[in-house]
Protein backbone atom coordinates (compact mmCIF):
# COMPACT_ATOMS: atom_id res chain seq x y z
CA UNK A 1 0.00 0.00 0.00
CA UNK A 2 1.15 3.44 -0.83
CA UNK A 3 1.11 6.86 0.52
CA UNK A 4 -1.87 7.52 -1.73
CA UNK A 5 -3.67 5.27 0.48
CA UNK A 6 -3.84 7.91 3.30
CA UNK A 7 -6.46 9.72 1.33
CA UNK A 8 -8.68 7.08 0.87
CA UNK A 9 -8.91 6.39 4.38
CA UNK A 10 -11.17 8.36 7.06
CA UNK A 11 -9.61 9.30 10.29
CA UNK A 12 -11.79 7.28 12.26
CA UNK A 13 -10.55 3.93 10.55
CA UNK A 14 -7.12 5.19 10.19
CA UNK A 15 -7.09 5.92 13.78
CA UNK A 16 -8.59 2.78 14.94
CA UNK A 17 -5.46 0.68 13.48
CA UNK A 18 -2.10 -0.48 15.56
CA UNK A 19 1.10 0.95 14.77
CA UNK A 20 1.52 -2.02 12.95
CA UNK A 21 -1.58 -2.17 11.04
CA UNK A 22 -0.54 1.95 9.92
CA UNK A 23 2.77 1.74 9.18
CA UNK A 24 1.89 0.63 5.65
CA UNK A 25 0.64 4.06 4.58
CA UNK A 26 3.89 5.45 5.45
CA UNK A 27 5.42 3.87 3.07
CA UNK A 28 6.05 3.23 -0.63
CA UNK A 29 8.63 1.15 -2.21
CA UNK A 30 10.93 0.04 0.69
CA UNK A 31 11.10 4.31 1.78
CA UNK A 32 9.12 5.94 4.50
CA UNK A 33 7.14 8.83 2.90
CA UNK A 34 5.95 9.30 6.05
CA UNK A 35 8.09 8.60 9.23
CA UNK A 36 5.60 8.45 12.42
CA UNK A 37 6.31 5.21 13.77
CA UNK A 38 9.03 2.68 14.57
CA UNK A 39 6.75 -0.26 13.58
CA UNK A 40 7.13 1.07 9.92
CA UNK A 41 10.92 0.42 9.87
CA UNK A 42 11.94 -3.21 8.32
CA UNK A 43 15.47 -4.46 8.78
CA UNK A 44 16.05 -3.93 5.31
CA UNK A 45 15.24 -0.69 5.84
CA UNK A 46 17.09 -0.05 8.75
CA UNK A 47 20.40 -1.55 6.89
CA UNK A 48 20.13 0.66 4.23
CA UNK A 49 19.49 4.21 6.46
CA UNK A 50 22.47 3.32 8.42
CA UNK A 51 24.35 2.35 5.33
CA UNK A 52 23.22 5.93 3.75
CA UNK A 53 24.33 7.94 6.91
CA UNK A 54 27.53 6.15 6.68
CA UNK A 55 27.98 7.24 3.33
CA UNK A 56 26.90 10.89 4.06
CA UNK A 57 29.33 10.86 7.40
CA UNK A 58 32.18 9.96 4.65
CA UNK A 59 31.16 11.84 1.98
CA UNK A 60 31.36 15.22 4.15
CA UNK A 61 34.37 15.23 5.37
CA UNK A 62 35.62 17.17 1.74
CA UNK A 63 34.67 20.28 0.62
CA UNK A 64 33.17 18.97 -2.51
CA UNK A 65 31.32 16.36 -0.94
CA UNK A 66 29.83 18.79 1.07
CA UNK A 67 28.55 21.14 -1.63
CA UNK A 68 26.94 17.28 -3.39
CA UNK A 69 25.27 16.82 -0.57
CA UNK A 70 24.11 20.29 -0.24
CA UNK A 71 22.82 20.45 -3.91
CA UNK A 72 20.60 17.51 -3.15
CA UNK A 73 18.18 19.29 -1.83
CA UNK A 74 18.72 23.13 -2.12
CA UNK A 75 15.45 23.97 -3.99
CA UNK A 76 13.44 22.69 -0.69
CA UNK A 77 12.30 24.00 2.37
CA UNK A 78 11.60 22.20 5.81
CA UNK A 79 9.52 23.28 8.87
CA UNK A 80 10.13 22.41 12.24
CA UNK A 81 7.41 22.96 14.09
CA UNK A 82 8.71 21.94 17.80
CA UNK A 83 5.70 21.99 20.34
CA UNK A 84 7.88 20.61 23.65
CA UNK A 85 11.01 21.13 24.52
CA UNK A 86 14.26 19.72 22.43
CA UNK A 87 18.17 20.04 21.80
CA UNK A 88 19.27 17.23 20.67
CA UNK A 89 16.70 16.36 17.99
CA UNK A 90 15.94 19.51 17.21
CA UNK A 91 19.28 20.51 16.52
CA UNK A 92 20.26 17.25 15.07
CA UNK A 93 17.34 17.98 12.69
CA UNK A 94 18.67 21.21 11.76
CA UNK A 95 22.00 20.51 11.22
CA UNK A 96 20.61 17.41 8.89
CA UNK A 97 19.04 19.99 6.89
CA UNK A 98 21.64 22.19 6.43
CA UNK A 99 24.02 19.14 5.46
CA UNK A 100 21.45 18.10 2.18
CA UNK A 101 21.14 21.85 1.73
CA UNK A 102 17.21 21.96 2.57
CA UNK A 103 16.47 25.66 4.27
CA UNK A 104 14.62 25.53 7.49
CA UNK A 105 11.72 27.32 9.05
CA UNK A 106 10.67 26.74 12.82
CA UNK A 107 8.03 27.63 15.16
CA UNK A 108 10.21 26.60 18.50
CA UNK A 109 7.04 27.28 20.95
CA UNK A 110 3.54 27.64 20.13
CA UNK A 111 3.55 30.62 22.28
CA UNK A 112 5.10 32.59 19.18
CA UNK A 113 2.81 31.44 17.02
CA UNK A 114 -0.70 32.00 16.30
CA UNK A 115 -1.95 29.49 18.28
CA UNK A 116 -2.31 32.00 21.06
CA UNK A 117 -4.39 33.82 19.06
CA UNK A 118 -6.98 30.32 19.01
CA UNK A 119 -5.70 28.68 15.70
CA UNK A 120 -5.82 25.25 16.16
CA UNK A 121 -2.74 23.08 15.88
CA UNK A 122 -3.90 21.55 12.78
CA UNK A 123 -4.34 24.69 11.30
CA UNK A 124 -1.25 26.32 12.17
CA UNK A 125 0.37 22.86 10.59
CA UNK A 126 -1.39 23.51 7.26
CA UNK A 127 -0.16 26.79 7.07
CA UNK A 128 3.25 25.54 7.29
CA UNK A 129 2.44 23.18 4.81
CA UNK A 130 2.11 25.85 2.70
CA UNK A 131 5.60 27.32 2.53
CA UNK A 132 7.34 23.73 3.78
CA UNK A 133 8.10 20.42 1.51
CA UNK A 134 8.48 18.82 4.71
CA UNK A 135 7.67 19.31 8.33
CA UNK A 136 9.10 18.07 11.03
CA UNK A 137 7.20 17.90 14.30
CA UNK A 138 7.65 17.37 17.93
CA UNK A 139 4.24 17.29 19.71
CA UNK A 140 3.01 16.49 23.69
CA UNK A 141 0.02 14.89 22.10
CA UNK A 142 0.46 11.28 21.40
CA UNK A 143 -0.32 10.34 17.98
CA UNK A 144 -1.13 14.02 16.76
CA UNK A 145 1.67 13.83 14.28
CA UNK A 146 -0.05 10.79 12.48
CA UNK A 147 -2.99 12.98 12.64
CA UNK A 148 -1.23 16.05 10.43
CA UNK A 149 0.29 13.66 8.16
CA UNK A 150 -3.30 12.11 7.41
CA UNK A 151 -5.15 15.38 7.59
CA UNK A 152 -2.14 16.88 4.99
CA UNK A 153 -2.62 14.17 2.41
CA UNK A 154 -6.42 14.99 2.33
CA UNK A 155 -5.37 18.76 1.17
CA UNK A 156 -4.06 19.73 -2.51
CA UNK A 157 -0.85 20.08 -0.99
CA UNK A 158 0.28 16.66 0.76
CA UNK A 159 4.12 17.51 2.55
CA UNK A 160 5.79 14.45 3.88
CA UNK A 161 5.74 14.29 7.98
CA UNK A 162 8.41 13.18 10.57
CA UNK A 163 7.73 12.64 13.92
CA UNK A 164 10.50 13.68 16.17
CA UNK A 165 9.07 12.81 19.47
CA UNK A 166 5.25 12.68 20.46
CA UNK A 167 3.72 12.16 23.10
CA UNK A 168 4.60 9.54 25.75
CA UNK A 169 4.47 6.98 22.57
CA UNK A 170 7.24 7.21 19.87
CA UNK A 171 10.21 8.53 19.16
CA UNK A 172 11.11 6.83 15.75
CA UNK A 173 13.93 8.78 14.78
CA UNK A 174 16.07 8.56 18.69
CA UNK A 175 15.43 4.71 17.30
CA UNK A 176 16.92 4.65 14.50
CA UNK A 177 19.76 6.72 15.95
CA UNK A 178 19.75 4.42 18.38
CA UNK A 179 20.15 1.28 15.66
CA UNK A 180 22.79 3.35 14.02
CA UNK A 181 25.14 3.37 17.38
CA UNK A 182 23.99 0.00 18.14
CA UNK A 183 25.51 -1.54 14.78
CA UNK A 184 28.87 0.56 14.46
CA UNK A 185 29.22 -0.34 18.38
CA UNK A 186 29.14 -4.02 17.46
CA UNK A 187 30.80 -3.80 14.13
CA UNK A 188 33.54 -5.99 14.92
CA UNK A 189 31.54 -7.91 17.48
CA UNK A 190 28.99 -9.83 15.00
CA UNK A 191 26.67 -6.70 14.93
CA UNK A 192 23.35 -6.52 17.02
CA UNK A 193 22.07 -10.15 16.36
CA UNK A 194 22.15 -12.35 19.31
CA UNK A 195 23.10 -9.27 22.09
CA UNK A 196 21.38 -8.52 25.40
CA UNK A 197 19.92 -5.34 25.95
CA UNK A 198 18.95 -3.47 28.98
CA UNK A 199 16.73 -0.83 29.56
CA UNK A 200 16.72 1.23 32.62
CA UNK A 201 15.12 4.02 34.19
CA UNK A 202 11.36 5.31 33.56
CA UNK A 203 10.16 2.50 30.61
CA UNK A 204 6.48 3.22 31.28
CA UNK A 205 6.56 7.18 30.03
CA UNK A 206 9.82 7.28 27.58
CA UNK A 207 9.36 7.14 24.48
CA UNK A 208 12.61 6.12 22.94
CA UNK A 209 12.70 3.16 24.74
CA UNK A 210 9.26 1.88 23.52
CA UNK A 211 10.43 2.79 19.55
CA UNK A 212 13.68 1.33 19.75
CA UNK A 213 12.40 -2.08 21.58
CA UNK A 214 10.22 -2.82 18.40
CA UNK A 215 12.99 -1.90 16.21
CA UNK A 216 15.35 -4.79 18.21
CA UNK A 217 12.96 -7.49 17.64
CA UNK A 218 14.02 -7.12 13.98
CA UNK A 219 17.65 -8.77 14.98
CA UNK A 220 17.90 -12.21 15.41
CA UNK A 221 18.32 -13.65 18.99
CA UNK A 222 18.23 -10.43 21.00
CA UNK A 223 16.96 -10.15 23.92
CA UNK A 224 15.95 -7.45 26.07
CA UNK A 225 15.97 -6.81 29.92
CA UNK A 226 13.30 -3.66 30.84
CA UNK A 227 14.85 -2.83 34.49
CA UNK A 228 13.08 -0.49 36.44
CA UNK A 229 10.82 0.44 39.83
CA UNK A 230 7.33 -1.50 39.28
CA UNK A 231 5.41 1.98 38.64
CA UNK A 232 7.93 2.94 36.07
CA UNK A 233 8.10 -0.77 34.08
CA UNK A 234 7.36 -0.88 30.41
CA UNK A 235 4.13 -0.94 29.14
CA UNK A 236 1.88 -4.19 28.08
CA UNK A 237 1.24 -2.92 24.82
CA UNK A 238 4.65 -3.15 23.92
CA UNK A 239 5.22 -6.51 25.77
CA UNK A 240 2.49 -7.77 23.77
CA UNK A 241 4.32 -6.71 20.29
CA UNK A 242 7.44 -8.51 21.24
CA UNK A 243 5.36 -11.70 22.48
CA UNK A 244 3.81 -11.79 19.16
CA UNK A 245 7.30 -11.09 17.76
CA UNK A 246 9.01 -13.70 19.58
CA UNK A 247 11.41 -11.63 21.10
CA UNK A 248 12.34 -12.89 24.86
CA UNK A 249 12.92 -10.66 27.39
CA UNK A 250 12.94 -10.24 31.23
CA UNK A 251 11.34 -8.02 34.04
CA UNK A 252 13.05 -6.87 36.82
CA UNK A 253 14.06 -4.32 39.37
CA UNK A 254 17.57 -6.07 39.97
CA UNK A 255 20.05 -3.37 38.28
CA UNK A 256 23.18 -5.16 39.86
CA UNK A 257 22.36 -8.40 38.98
CA UNK A 258 21.87 -7.23 34.93
CA UNK A 259 24.77 -5.14 34.60
CA UNK A 260 27.58 -7.67 33.64
CA UNK A 261 25.10 -9.83 31.60
CA UNK A 262 24.07 -7.78 29.20
CA UNK A 263 25.93 -6.06 25.76
CA UNK A 264 24.07 -2.66 25.78
CA UNK A 265 22.22 -0.66 28.98
CA UNK A 266 20.12 2.05 27.82
CA UNK A 267 19.48 4.39 30.49
CA UNK A 268 16.61 7.08 30.88
CA UNK A 269 15.91 9.69 33.00
CA UNK A 270 12.33 10.29 35.47
CA UNK A 271 9.97 11.81 32.64
CA UNK A 272 8.59 14.16 35.58
CA UNK A 273 7.16 16.57 32.91
CA UNK A 274 4.18 13.22 32.49
CA UNK A 275 3.32 13.60 36.40
CA UNK A 276 -0.13 14.42 37.44
CA UNK A 277 0.93 14.57 41.65
CA UNK A 278 4.18 14.84 41.65
CA UNK A 279 4.33 10.83 41.68
CA UNK A 280 7.62 10.47 40.64
CA UNK A 281 9.69 11.96 43.79
CA UNK A 282 7.98 9.35 45.91
CA UNK A 283 9.76 6.41 43.61
CA UNK A 284 13.23 5.75 44.66
CA UNK A 285 15.27 5.37 41.39
CA UNK A 286 18.35 5.71 43.14
CA UNK A 287 18.79 1.69 42.78
CA UNK A 288 18.40 2.58 38.96
CA UNK A 289 21.51 5.18 38.76
CA UNK A 290 24.57 4.04 36.66
CA UNK A 291 28.00 4.96 39.03
CA UNK A 292 31.33 4.56 38.15
CA UNK A 293 31.86 1.51 40.15
CA UNK A 294 29.96 -0.16 37.64
CA UNK A 295 32.37 0.11 34.91
CA UNK A 296 34.40 -2.88 36.63
CA UNK A 297 31.36 -5.30 36.27
CA UNK A 298 30.76 -4.45 32.65
CA UNK A 299 31.21 -6.65 29.57
CA UNK A 300 34.41 -5.14 28.18
CA UNK A 301 32.22 -5.08 24.83
CA UNK A 302 29.63 -3.35 26.25
CA UNK A 303 28.47 0.05 25.52
CA UNK A 304 26.41 2.40 27.79
CA UNK A 305 23.67 4.44 25.86
CA UNK A 306 21.34 7.79 26.44
CA UNK A 307 18.88 9.24 25.16
CA UNK A 308 19.97 12.32 26.91
CA UNK A 309 19.15 14.37 28.38
CA UNK A 310 20.31 13.00 31.73
CA UNK A 311 20.23 13.73 35.27
CA UNK A 312 21.66 11.90 38.03
CA UNK A 313 21.16 8.54 36.31
CA UNK A 314 24.87 8.15 34.79
CA UNK A 315 28.03 9.71 37.11
CA UNK A 316 29.51 12.22 34.73
CA UNK A 317 32.73 10.24 35.66
CA UNK A 318 31.35 7.65 33.24
CA UNK A 319 31.77 9.91 30.39
CA UNK A 320 35.35 9.26 30.00
CA UNK A 321 35.38 5.47 29.55
CA UNK A 322 35.25 4.47 25.78
CA UNK A 323 32.00 2.37 26.46
CA UNK A 324 29.82 5.62 27.33
CA UNK A 325 28.76 6.04 23.58
CA UNK A 326 25.88 8.72 24.51
CA UNK A 327 27.72 11.57 23.10
CA UNK A 328 28.22 9.45 20.00
CA UNK A 329 24.49 8.88 19.62
CA UNK A 330 24.10 12.54 19.67
CA UNK A 331 26.57 12.95 16.66
CA UNK A 332 25.22 9.76 14.93
CA UNK A 333 21.59 11.36 15.02
CA UNK A 334 22.56 13.89 12.91
CA UNK A 335 23.84 11.56 9.93
CA UNK A 336 20.73 9.11 10.16
CA UNK A 337 18.45 11.95 10.26
CA UNK A 338 20.19 13.65 6.93
CA UNK A 339 19.47 10.04 5.41
CA UNK A 340 16.61 9.63 6.48
CA UNK A 341 15.42 13.11 4.80
CA UNK A 342 17.49 11.97 1.92
CA UNK A 343 15.59 9.18 1.81
CA UNK A 344 12.36 10.45 2.15
CA UNK A 345 13.24 12.81 -1.03
CA UNK A 346 14.26 9.76 -3.21
CA UNK A 347 17.90 11.18 -3.44
CA UNK A 348 19.31 8.01 -1.81
CA UNK A 349 20.29 6.35 -5.19
CA UNK A 350 22.56 9.57 -6.09
CA UNK A 351 24.23 9.96 -2.85
CA UNK A 352 25.41 5.82 -2.53
CA UNK A 353 26.46 6.45 -6.20
CA UNK A 354 28.42 9.49 -5.63
CA UNK A 355 30.16 7.64 -2.41
CA UNK A 356 31.06 4.71 -4.81
CA UNK A 357 32.81 7.05 -7.28
CA UNK A 358 34.46 9.03 -5.03
CA UNK A 359 35.71 6.50 -2.14
N1 LIG B 1 16.95 12.57 22.89
C1 LIG B 1 16.16 13.65 22.73
O1 LIG B 1 15.05 13.54 22.21
O2 LIG B 1 16.68 14.81 23.22
P1 LIG B 1 15.97 16.23 23.12
O3 LIG B 1 14.71 16.15 23.97
O4 LIG B 1 16.98 17.21 23.67
O5 LIG B 1 15.63 16.48 21.69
Amino acid sequence: MSKAALNQVSWDQFNGLGAIEKAPYFVENGRSYHALVAQQFSRPMLEDLCSLATDVRRIAKTRDGSRFLQSQLFDKHAMLYFAQPSTRTYLSFYSACQIVGLQTMNVRDSSTSSEVKGESPEDSVRTFSSYADLIIMRHPAGGFAERIAWMLSNTSRPVPVVNAGSGKDQHPTQALLDIYTLARSFEKTGGIDGKKIAFVGDLKRGRTVRSLAWLLTHYEGVKAYFVAPPELQIGEDILKQLDAAGMPYEITADFEKVIPEVDAIYMTRIQDEWDVDNESSRIDTSKFYFTKDHLSVLKKDAVIMHPLPRRKEIDPAVDSDPRAVYWRQVRNGMWIRAALILSIFGCDDAVRTYYKEHK
